[in-house]
This record gives C-alpha cells, sequence and structure tokens, in this order.
C-alpha cells in the first residue's frame, strides 16, 4: 500500500488534555488506511497569503481546527484541506449553516437571526418579543458560534431572555423554535463520504437540562435511524461541503418531524466509539485516502 503523508494541524491556544488521546487515535486510524501525519499547532505553518506552500508539500492536511483564515491561506498556497475551509466556515457559524441547509431544502427549525449588536451598543429584549410572537414561548436563543451546549440558552419569558441578551452582548446570536418533544434529547449522526457510520441518541439526565449534549451530563445510545432521519443527515453534510460531521437532529413527535439544528465539523470521536463501539476515526482517513487518490 502507497503511504500518504500529511499534517495535523491543531489550534495553538485550545489544547486540554483530553486531546492527546484523541491525536492518538487520529495517528493510529490514519496509519490502517496507509496515511501518516505529523502534527503542527495553527502557528507552526506559518503561510504568506498568496504564497505557494513550501516544499515538501504534504498529500493531506486534516485540520482539526475552525482557524478559516489560516485554511483559506493553506487551500490558496494550494493545499488540500480536509475537512476544506468553506464547509468548516459554514459548520461553525450556526447562522451559515441554516442559511445553507434552508437553501438546500434540508428542514430545521424556525429561526430568526437576532440585530446585529455592535460593541458599546445595548441589546433591546424587544427583539426577543417580536420573535417570540412568531416562535412562542419558551424561546431558544443561541449564540452564532459556541460548542459544547455553553452558548444555547432557553428563556421563559421577556425578563429571562433579556438577562440571556445583557450577558450574550455584542456576540452575534439568533432566536429559534424550542422543540418541546425534543427537550432533554438528541439524535447525533456521524457522516463521512457521503455515508451515515452510526448514531446515537443523547439525552440530559436531569429534567432541568433542555441541553443533551454529553459535556452537560447527556447519556448517549446507539440507535438505527430511520431512512428519514439517514436522508436528511447525508444532506445536511453535503450541503455544506463537509467530509465527515457530526450532524445534530432535533425530533419532534412524529416520524418526519426532524430538523437538523447543526453541523459539527470536527465530530467527537471518543464518544461515538464508547457508544456505538464503531470507530468513525477509520471511515475518516480511509476517505482521505480515496480522494487523495482520485485526485492522482
Ligand atoms: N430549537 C431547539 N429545541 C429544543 N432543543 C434544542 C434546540 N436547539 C438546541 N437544543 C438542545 O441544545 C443542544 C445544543 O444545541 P446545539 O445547537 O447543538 O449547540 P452546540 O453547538 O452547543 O452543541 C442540542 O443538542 C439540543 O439538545
Ligand atoms: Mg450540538
Amino acid at each position: 500500500m502507497d503511504i500518504y503523508n500529511g499534517w495535523l494541524i491543531v489550534n495553538s491556544y485550545y489544547n486540554p488534555a483530553k486531546f492527546n488521546s484523541l491525536y492518538k487515535l487520529l495517528q493510529e486510524s490514519a496509519e490502517k488506511a496507509g496515511l501518516r501525519f505529523s502534527k503542527w499547532t495553527s502557528d507552526q505553518r506559518p503561510t504568506v497569503i498568496g504564497s505557494a506552500a513550501r516544499d515538501p508539500k504534504p498529500s493531506f492536511v486534516l485540520f482539526w481546527d475552525k482557524d478559516i483564515q489560516l485554511a483559506k491561506t493553506m487551500e490558496l498556497s494550494g493545499l488540500k484541506l480536509f475537512n476544506s475551509a468553506e464547509s468548516i466556515a459554514l459548520a461553525d457559524d450556526k447562522i451559515e449553516t441554516l442559511l445553507k441547509l434552508a437553501e438546500k431544502g434540508v428542514p430545521i427549525p424556525d429561526t430568526i437571526p437576532a440585530p446585529t449588536c455592535f460593541p458599546n451598543c445595548k441589546r433591546n429584549p424587544a427583539s426577543a418579543e417580536q420573535a417570540a410572537k412568531i416562535l412562542g414561548w419558551p424561546l431558544v436563543i443561541k449564540e452564532n458560534v459556541g460548542s459544547f451546549g455553553q452558548q444555547v440558552y432557553l428563556a421563559n419569558n421577556v425578563k429571562e431572555a433579556e438577562r440571556i441578551l445583557t450577558h450574550i452582548g455584542e456576540h452575534d446570536c439568533h432566536f429559534q423554535r424550542f422543540i418541546a418533544d425534543s427537550a432533554g434529547r438528541d439524535l447525533r449522526v456521524t457522516v463521512v463520504g457521503g455515508k451515515v457510520v452510526c448514531a446515537m441518541e443523547r439525552r440530559s439526565q436531569s429534567k432541568q437540562q433542555f441541553r443533551s449534549n454529553m459535556e452537560l451530563g447527556g447519556v448517549g445510545s446507539a440507535r438505527n435511524i430511520t431512512p428519514y432521519e439517514e436522508k436528511i443527515a447525508v444532506e445536511a453534510a453535503e450541503a455544506l461541503g463537509l467530509d465527515f460531521a457530526g450532524v445534530d437532529i432535533l425530533m419532534g413527535k412524529e416520524e418526519n418531524e426532524r430538523y437538523v439544528c447543526e453541523v459539527n465539523s470536527n465530530p467527537q470521536l471518543q464518544s461515538t466509539i464508547d457508544t456505538c463501539g464503531i470507530n468513525p476515526a477509520t471511515n475518516i482517513m480511509w476517505h482521505i485516502r480515496s480522494q487523495i487518490k482520485s485526485a492522482e
């Protein structure tokens, strides 16, 4: 088997200890598919905008960061990124994601972007009140950029919305219809190369907690998904151009009431392995290999 050499790019500043086992997992999975990579933090491969990448060029870059400017600079210099800069940019901003999904006909929860708030301006809770006239209470309020459920809030009334909006301040955010039947549970579908690898249902363990993120105490269980869930998960990853993705789906009562609420460009791997007994990193590496080979 030919061996391809690449880079793993990770963030310079966000580097929790748990990432060491992630890198090991990626490395071991890569080896199985005949890929090797060296790991670099985002400051270690400085690239001049508009200049060609210096030799020896890697055959691929596994871009495990959200640094969109760096990703774009690397692509312009001739490097092949997984995921691509454009797809990471679309996935990283929830409104950009939802706009693209809506454009492609993928079902999403009803969502209203909140007005832009410049630095030193104060958010007006009237915007939440207006949105709630359409979306109802309780109202989900989310920062456009966020992870682990940390920037996702629920307001029961305008007073609570005001507190949340004051906390959010100038960060971009949006209002979303609360999918009550999905309170405390969602579906995480891992998609690689246009195919579903596995899926799990995540449930929060507390009635008070409507977010099912595992980082907030949610517990996953492996789940067979319906053809419709599979279809929208694959369509969501494809709409954003992601080679690999973790698609979060909210569930209404009926089988056809499914809404993609966000798509992750760096899907969690360990919790998926622990829950589903499948290692999506292997699929990711074989997918990268097939993409490199078909570009030869
Ligand atoms: N509109 C909604 N209705 C009901 N629950 C929601 C809604 N949006 C998000 N949630 C819950 O909050 C969790 C976190 O939201 P999500 O958009 O996936 O943000 P994050 O990027 O922080 O994971 C979801 O997994 C789901 O459990
Ligand atoms: Mg999520």
